[in-house]
């Protein structure tokens, strides 16, 4: 089956309605500020200006996955880490995350049916076992992924994944594929629902307005090294767990953002978005993503 990115937004429309001026998923968001700082390994390992030890200012969004921009941070549901990074010569790079580790399958049709199965709990009951039945890495996936829909105590204290691979480029002309993991100093912490619920509709949101004013707030950035004949263009596929893990860095978010997304200044976070030293992959889902996000800003400022 071959779907369209504008398939995929208006999916996503369907499931939790169009509201203008909101992403058409992950549409309740924090933006944030911070830096980036590289250690020696990510270094040694691309030659990308980012990865090479000096701070690098950073723009965050923290978010929870749905398109209902009033959802209550209390639902289970994925949440959503991107990072935006300012490169010295003026281009920008970003890494977008988040917290289910496994894709659901290795094409985008696949995550257009999950959006099909999505909607109100009437509409996930009746469709969510059939769309598992329908596809078998979704349902392999569903151990590491029920978890991590689990509320968080913070945005702070979730791991998120960017899933696809990206091929390394160092000096020497060496090259691998790695994958992302953001990893919290604060620790994975969940909240039960109904401990979640008592913290109030947007607690998320208000937690880490108020958790970034009065303590450091930092995500190691873990890198998994693929060994040659691993997958890299499948996001559903596992890597074996023993592939080398490098330190790349870390990412200290610092404060609010309050100046993005005014006066016509749309900011999106773009998988695609690489900078020398960093190729994608052909997975095809990444290449998708790239215009399924840009459809979806069209229909988030149609009109402004
Ligand atoms: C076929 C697969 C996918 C489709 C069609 C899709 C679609 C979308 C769309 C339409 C948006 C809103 C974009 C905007 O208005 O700026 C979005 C946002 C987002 N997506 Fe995806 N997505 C896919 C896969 C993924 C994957 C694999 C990840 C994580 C690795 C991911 C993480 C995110 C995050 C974190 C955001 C919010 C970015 C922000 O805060 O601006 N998505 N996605």
């Amino acid at each position: 089956m071959t779907v369209t990115p504008a398939e995929a937004t208006a999916a996503a429309n369907e499931a939790f309605g169009r509201h203008l001026g909101y992403r058409a998923l992950h549409a309740k968001g924090t933006l944030l500020t911070g830096t980036f700082i590289a250690t020696r390994e990510a270094a040694a390992l691309t030659r990308a200006t980012h990865m090479q030890g000096e701070a690098v200012p950073a723009t965050v969004r923290v978010s929870n996955g749905g398109g209902d921009p009033n959802v209550p941070d209390y639902v289970p549901d994925v949440r959503g880490l991107a990072v935006k990074l300012y490169l010295p010569d003026g281009s920008r790079t970003d890494i977008v995350a988040q917290t289910a580790p496994r894709f659901v399958g290795s094409t985008p049709d696949v995550f257009l049916d999950l959006l099909r199965a999505q909607g109100p709990p009437l509409t996930v009951a009746s469709k969510f076992p059939q769309f598992l039945l329908r596809h078998p890495a979704a349902l392999a996936g569903l151990p590491a992924n029920l978890p991590a829909l689990r509320p968080p105590v913070s945005y702070a204290t979730a791991r998120y994944y960017a899933i696809h691979a990206f091929r390394f480029l160092d000096a020497a002309g060496g090259a691998r594929f790695v994958r992302y993991t953001f990893i919290p100093e604060a620790g994975d912490q969940r909240l039960g629902l109904r401990a979640a619920k008592a913290r109030g509709r947007d607690y998320l949101q208000e937690e880490i307005r108020a958790r970034i004013q009065t303590s450091r707030v930092r995500f190691a950035l873990e890198l998994q090294i693929a060994q040659d004949g691993d997958p890299v263009d499948d996001p559903a596929a596992q890597w074996p767990r023993n592939r080398r893990r490098v330190l790349a860095g870390i990412l200290e978010l610092t404060g609010l953002e309050t100046a993005r997304e005014t006066g016509g200044d749309v900011l999106v976070f773009d998988p695609t978005r690489v900078v020398d030293g960093i190729e994608l992959s052909n997975d095809p889902v990444l290449h998708f993503r790239r215009e399924a996000y840009s459809d979806s800003i069209a229909r988030r400022t149609e009109g402004s």
